[in-house]
């Protein structure tokens, strides 16, 4: 049933295509923006310099792998090599002398997870949060952006998708929804899987970059600029795909076996990772294989709960995209 309703596209798919493409536009941050968010970095740059002079700051997240959306937070990250660094004290450290500058609200969040300073810039009024030595997090960044760089249709996919898991409440971790990181890796393997395929997988073929990270080995392809003709047998639109990928999450995807891998461009199965029963919280009731930290599961946060909302979610939209006279609009509707 499901692959005889998967392949029953509907007629007026391209026309919706230029009203998608619309919303993608009206995201994509402006350049001022750009700008304002370079001139906070260097302005933060000076000041950690002072303190620590061998210290870097990276940006990383949305604002450096080109899936941020306007008006966005930064993320940046501090590296700094210290053999007995205490994270706590660096990150009060940091506090201090962010606060004597003049930024605002600067808060130092010791026992988070990832453990952050958070600010806001008076000036250009950019919320920033500043973790340490999170170097995983810079490099999985640098493969984002390098896969955007190949085929447009990947930041138009993941620019709507993320909109429609914000306007949906379903990109929120603590509430046990992915985080946008997650849902980036979902449209990257997503065109991966197409045929013809519209991306490649980088980490399959010749290193031309390579790093090595807590013990983490990090190696893939990053020509991209020789990969621009990849995706050119795929004609398929924004339209077309964003359907697609619906109907993949919400009828496709089997979800009691598969594990989706960027890492290796296919799906593989939960078995040969031993994620098929429940260890500690984490539960693989979806399962995203985190390209570097393959031990890490970024479904780990979906539970019992929330997986019923994430696929009503998914089933929701996809109906939408099949059935509604105007997907742009209902697709995006506050829930
Ligand atoms: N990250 C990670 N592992 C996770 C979650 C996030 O390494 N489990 C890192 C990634 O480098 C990611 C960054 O943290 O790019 C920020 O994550 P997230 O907030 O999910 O994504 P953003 O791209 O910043 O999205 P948003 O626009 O919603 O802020
Ligand atoms: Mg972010």
């Amino acid at each position: 049933r499901n692959l005889k309703w998967m392949m029953e596209c509907r007629s007026d798919i391209d026309r919706l295509n230029a009203s998608f493409l619309e919303i993608y536009e009206s995201l994509i941050p402006r350049e001022e923006e750009k700008v304002k968010q370079k001139q906070l970095l260097a302005l933060l740059e000076k000041l950690v310099c002072k303190e620590w002079p061998e210290a870097r700051l990276y940006l990383y997240g949305s604002c450096a792998n080109s899936f941020g959306v306007s008006k966005s937070d930064i993320d940046v990250c501090l590296v700094i090599s210290d053999a007995d660094l205490n994270k706590s004290e660096v990150l009060l450290k940091l506090a201090d002398i962010l606060q004597s500058d003049n930024l605002q609200n600067v808060q130092a969040l010791t026992r988070a997870r990832v453990p952050i300073v958070k600010l806001k810039d008076p000036a250009t009024g950019i919320s920033c949060d500043i973790c340490i030595n999170n170097v995983l997090a810079v490099v999985n960044t640098k493969l984002l952006r390098d896969y955007a760089e190949i085929d447009e249709r990947l930041r138009q996919l993941a620019f709507i998708v993320k909109h429609w898991a914000k306007s949906r409440g379903v990109n929120e971790t603590y509430q046990g929804t992915l985080s946008s990181y997650a849902y980036v890796l979902m449209c990257i393997h997503f065109l991966q899987q197409r045929r013809p395929a519209i991306l490649p997988c980088l980490q399959e073929m010749e290193a031309t970059y390579s790093v090595t990270v807590d013990d983490v080995e990090c190696a893939f392809f990053d020509q991209v600029e020789k990969l621009r003709n990849f995706g050119s047998y795929n004609k398929e639109t924004i339209a077309q795909l964003v359907w697609a990928f619906f109907s993949y999450w919400a009828y496709g995807h089997n979800y009691a076996n598969s594990v989706i891998s960027v890492r290796t461009g296919s799906i593989i199965s939960k078995q040969g990772k031993d994620w098929t029963r429940r260890v500690g919280n984490d539960r693989h009731l979806i399962c995203i294989e985190d390209p570097f930290e393959t031990s890490h599961d970024l479904g780990r946060v979906v539970d019992k709960f929330s997986i019923r909302v994430l696929r009503g979610e998914f089933e929701r939209a996809a109906e939408i995209m099949q059935y509604d006279p105007n997907p742009c609009v209902t697709l995006f509707e506050p829930y």
